[in-house]
């Protein structure tokens, strides 16, 4: 697996991976009928440094790292992250998290907020908790999921160190 810093020529791909969540609408709240084009604006922010994730050459999953807040709430990083479906379960996420974990330190973000996981995305919420992340704020009925309705928001939470620049795989 290659974790490198996306580029123009990734759009396709990366949309091959924005394309199936954004239409789930269970997972990130992202209107469900965006287009390549905006689910690509959004993605490739001025503000977002974005990664992608290969293995055997082709590009299967992304992330983004920003300052959470502006000004003085710029020491806080904020990431966000994407599997295509058919490659769930490799190891994606999990390699590309501590890779933000590890740019986060060397950018100098003392902190990792994700601002809205979705409660019963279990997958992910257990996924964040073994990589260090703690719960520290539940938003009640604050995403409308598709088959389950009205379901809880997480805030999660991870201080970053020094040492968080040696991270291993
Ligand atoms: C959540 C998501 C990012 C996880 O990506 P992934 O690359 O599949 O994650 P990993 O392969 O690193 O595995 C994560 C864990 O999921 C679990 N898992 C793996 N395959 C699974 C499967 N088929 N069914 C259920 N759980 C599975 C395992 O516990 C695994 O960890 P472990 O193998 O280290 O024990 C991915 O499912 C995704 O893109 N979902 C849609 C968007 C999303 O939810 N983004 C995160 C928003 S907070």
């Amino acid at each position: 697996m290659t974790i490198r810093r996306a580029d123009a020529r990734d759009a396709d791909l990366l949309w091959r991976i924005l394309e199936p969540t954004i239409r789930a609408g269970e997972t990130w709240a992202l209107p469900r009928d965006w287009s390549k084009a905006d689910a690509l604006a959004y993605w490739n922010a001025p503000a977002h440094e974005v990664h992608v994730a290969e293995i055997g050459g082709e590009v299967r999953g992304t992330y983004f790292l920003r300052p959470a807040q502006l000004g003085p709430g710029d020491h806080v990083g904020n990431a966000g992250y994407m599997v295509r479906p058919d490659s769930w379960g490799l190891g994606l996420a999990s390699a590309m998290c501590r890779h933000s974990i590890r740019r986060a330190a060397e950018r100098g973000f003392r902190a990792v907020q994700f601002n809205f996981v979705v409660s019963t995305n279990v997958r992910a919420v257990e996924l964040w908790q073994r990589l260090g992340f703690a719960i520290i704020g539940r938003s009640p009925g604050a995403y409308r999921h598709p088959t389950l309705g009205a379901v809880d928001a997480l805030m999660m939470h991870r201080p970053i160190t020094d040492a968080d620049r040696t991270l291993g795989e």
